[in-house]
């Protein structure tokens, strides 16, 4: 069994509500008129940022009154826009601490604390009962857990008969070393990917059937290729974005994440299963 403090430390950042604070400033707004929008940039964390949760909504389709799980929330900024943008009750779990605790913290700013509640813990052992949610996804997660075929056997006992669960991770594509630090891991001790087929055997044993499994490849070499562009045209970084999270290695990480896309060895790939 993987140590997971290793995992938060991976993502531990002190000063980051600071940094979002700063962010916020820079933008003009203050904790007071800061929106779901606004955080974007910084909130997302994962391949095509709030594009890419939209359109894992769009094909998840669930009903207003669904209740849902945001497995690895981070910062829960895909819970905060789903909560204001389709009127949903989600609640968040995640190993890293600060990420909860600021993630409230912004939740709060942005007046959403009835309907977005965030929690610590490990989605290996969660603490909600089962069958207590309607609907589940989970976004750029599974690179740090090992133990997935525990992971999906949680996730379904939680899960409602019926319920949907989405899946967006970067998956292995093709054997090879990738380049490291990307910014899931700083090395391969504590980053766990697997293949699409793998992940659907295990979401299958699990007891999910699996309704549809889609390559994001192009959408996020589209993705860097503007975010280049956008570097390129300005002065220096953006007053909230990854960069934030990721800090001094940022550059690094992106770049080799980039890499390992381009050279086919991983792509991002949303896996949408339903609970038998
Ligand atoms: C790349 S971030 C993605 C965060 C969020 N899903 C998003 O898209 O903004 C990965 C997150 O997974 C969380 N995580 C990793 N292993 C976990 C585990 N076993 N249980 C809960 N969260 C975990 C980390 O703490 C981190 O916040």
């Amino acid at each position: 069994m993987v140590d997971e403090t290793i995992v938060s430390n991976h993502y531990d950042n002190s000063s980051l509500l600071e940094l979002i604070h700063a962010g916020i400033s820079k933008l003009g707004k203050s904790n007071k008129t800061v929106t779901v929008e606004d955080l974007a940039p910084v909130d997302e964390f994962h391949i095509g940022g709030r594009v890419a949760t939209d359109h894992l909504m769009n094909q998840l389709t669930f009903s207003q009154s669904a209740e849902l799980l945001d497995i690895g929330c981070g910062l829960g900024g895909a819970s905060r826009f789903i909560a204001k943008h389709y009127g949903n009750k989600v609640t968040g779990i995640d190993l890293t601490d600060v990420y909860v605790s600021v993630g409230k913290t912004l939740t709060d700013w942005v007046d959403l604390k009835h309907l977005v509640s965030l929690h610590q813990g490990s989605a290996l052992d969660m603490p909600f009962n089962d069958m207590s949610f309607d609907g589940a996804y989970m976004l750029h997660v599974g690179m740090n857990i090992q133990a997935k075929g525990a992971l999906f056997t949680q996730t379904a006992r939680v899960l409602k008969p019926g319920a949907k669960f989405g899946v967006y991770d970067v998956m292995r594509t093709k054997e090879g070393n990738l380049s490291y630090p990307v910014p899931w891991a700083s090395d391969e001790s504590f980053s766990f990917l697997s293949s699409p087929e793998e992940y659907s055997a295990l979401l299958q044993s699990s007891g999910f059937t699996i309704e549809a499994i889609n390559d994001r490849r192009e959408f996020a070499l589209e993705f860097f290729k503007q975010l280049k562009e956008k570097s390129e045209a300005s002065k220096g970084p953006p007053a909230l974005g990854l960069h934030l999270l990721m800090q001094h290695t940022s550059p690094e990480k992106m770049r080799n994440m980039i890499s390992n896309i381009a050279n086919g060895l991983v792509s991002p790939t949303e896996i949408i299963a339903k609970k038998i």
